[in-house]
């Protein structure tokens, strides 16, 4: 089954504290944008690619696309100040299909196995998003007291990609950007309108790359993967 993917790309790293653009930094030698923009590329089911990206980052990003041989990119519309309205964005720009991936551009460790298991699940019922279960004990706090310890067996740490009936992410977004809601992904957009989101298990390996250790994890992912 066939799908687009937007990927979200114009964030600043504050977290990374890289002084740039953390997509721009290497893991083994390529950007990290380009190990994801390399997973999209190779899958056969993946038709078009959405980048949203900042407007002066756009021609080295168009640089980028070309060493690394991406062909799949049909727009690199303008991001937003959110991520949220980053992902807008390119739904703005696309035309309509029938399934719509949004997936970190800092997530580059995503299976293709993953991904077809989210685009069933997104075609059977409409959302579905990738995620792990809860490792740790899991505890409420309130201002640095434990309120309670709270039941793991609900609880999973959600990733993206997060896949979608076009039409059903369109309305939640078109939705959430009249009212003024932000949320922090996209399935939460499609449970303020009441709308099942199904939960995939996914990967602990499908790391956002977002603080520096993160690199040393992605890093040694990369060697496991080439042994
Ligand atoms: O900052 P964080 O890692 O949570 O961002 C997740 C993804 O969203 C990144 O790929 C980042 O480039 C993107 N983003 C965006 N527009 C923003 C903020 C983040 O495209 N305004």
């Amino acid at each position: 089954m066939q799908y687009e993917v937007v990927l979200p790309a114009a964030g600043s790293g504050k977290r990374m504290g890289a002084g740039q653009n953390k997509l721009f930094l290497y893991l083994l030698g390529k950007p990290i944008l380009a190990h994801t923009l390399e997973v999209f590329e190779r899958d056969d089911r993946c038709t078009g690619i959405w980048l949203a990206v900042k407007p002066e980052e756009r021609a080295f990003i168009e640089r980028m696309l070309v060493e690394y041989g991406i062909t799949k990119v049909k727009g690199l519309p303008d991001g937003g100040a959110e991520r949220q309205h980053s992902v807008h964005s390119c739904l703005k720009a696309m035309e309509q299909v029938s399934i719509v991936l949004v997936h970190d551009a800092a997530r580059p460790f995503i299976t293709h196995d993953i991904i077809a298991h989210l685009v069933e699940s997104a075609h059977d019922y409409g959302a579905a998003i990738a995620g792990v279960r809860a490792k740790d004990t899991m505890k409420k706090v309130s201002n640095g007291i434990i309120e309670e310890t709270v039941d793991r067996e609900s609880l999973w740490m959600v990733q993206t990609p997060q896949a979608f009936r076009f039409e059903l992410i369109v309305e939640a977004e078109d939705v959430a950007e009249k009212v003024g809601f932000l949320g922090t992904d996209e399935a939460m957009l499609m449970e303020r309108l009441g709308h099942e989101v199904r939960i995939v298990e996914s990967s602990y390996e499908n790391v956002k790359i977002t603080t520096q250790e993160d690199l040393v994890f992605g890093e040694a992912i990369l060697h496991k993967r080439a042994l």
